[in-house]
């Protein structure tokens, strides 16, 4: 057997793991902290995380045998891309995992924002029978802006359209057709902010997307506007996000990513129209264990010199 050795720091599917066990010594370091990642990590020649270790370039610098790390997941943010480059390590991820589940998420979280359903339950087990209060919105007839339309982007798509949803999608490195031919509407960045009852942004964090949603960007919105968030914290600009929903503008924002994870109870997590979950997009049985599987696989591959799959 090859000897190597590979640290899980943030969680990995049982399947993942056996199958990693089949070439190496895995060793599972849940909840590591940041510096006993840097003592550690000499001795490691693949690393595996998910959002919550941040892949640092003294990371890179103290992983001396360091080949290759992947992400079980998608979102490769918290790996600094350029010290992995100039180390020579791989970057690997799991980008097809987690698309069902994902979406099937954001569906649940539109749902949950125009019923109100999450206000509905904690009035009725504070013994508050809120019937009259409680009269939402359709999302039948309503016009959906989908930000990003990648896999997540178009499997959105394709469950809101079972609602009866006009879909719109604005993708800044999508063709126009590719759009059209997922069943999408393609439109400008303003007329996605002018025309959308709802917004859902699924597009990956980095240096143009940062902040993408800011107060011109709300703005811009139609007034009583609805925001769903489960693709990544600093996207939205969150200080812009809770003025809008102050003034009104915006009507409800559910949010499964923040800035900085996990925010505590700021001003935005505890705003009455601002439904919140704990980056739980990718978190199903089905989807973890397709990611476990990819990313051990991917890892292998990586380690072997053989080609990648999605990277
Ligand atoms: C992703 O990028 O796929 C998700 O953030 C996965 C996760 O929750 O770790």
């Amino acid at each position: 057997m090859t000897p190597w050795k590979i640290l899980i720091t943030d969680g990995l599917d049982a399947k993942g793991k056996a199958v990693l066990s089949e070439v190496g010594e895995v060793i599972d370091r849940n909840g590591i902290t940041a510096d006993e990642l840097l003592k550690e990590i000499g001795e490691y020649d693949a690393l595996i995380v998910r959002s919550r270790t941040k892949v640092t370039p003294a990371v890179f610098e103290a992983g001396v045998k360091l080949k290759v790390v992947g992400r079980a997941g998608i979102g490769v943010d918290n790996i600094d891309l350029n010290a992995a480059k100039a180390h020579g390590v791989r970057v690997v991820n799991s980008p097809l995992a987690t698309t069902i589940t994902v979406a099937e998420l954001t569906l649940g979280l539109m749902l949950a924002l125009v019923r109100e359903i999450p206000r509905a339950d904690s009035a009725m087990k504070a013994g508050k029978w809120l019937k009259k209060e409680l009269e939402g919105a359709e999302l039948y007839g309503k016009t959906l802006g989908i930000v990003g339309f990648g896999r997540i982007g178009s499997a959105v798509a394709d469950r809101a359209r079972a609602f009866g949803m006009r879909i719109i999608a604005y993708d800044r490195l999508k063709a126009a057709e590719a759009i059209t031919q997922r069943g999408g509407e393609p439109v400008s960045w303003e007329q996605l902010l002018e025309l959308s009852d709802v917004i859902t942004l699924h597009l990956p964090l980095t240096n143009e997307t940062k902040n993408m949603l800011d107060a011109n960007a709300f703005a811009r919105m139609k007034d009583g506007v609805y925001l769903v968030d489960a693709a990544r914290g600093g996207i939205v600009d969150e200080d812009a996000l809770l003025a809008a929903l102050e003034s009104g503008k915006v009507a409800g924002a559910a949010l499964d990513v923040f800035t900085t994870e996990p925010p505590g109870v700021t001003a935005l997590v505890s705003h009455p129209r601002v439904i919140c979950t704990p980056h739980i997009g990718a978190q199903t049985q089905e989807a973890q264990a397709r990611a476990g599987y990819d990313i051990a696989t991917e890892i292998i591959a990586a380690l072997k010199g053989e080609p990648l799959r999605w990277r």
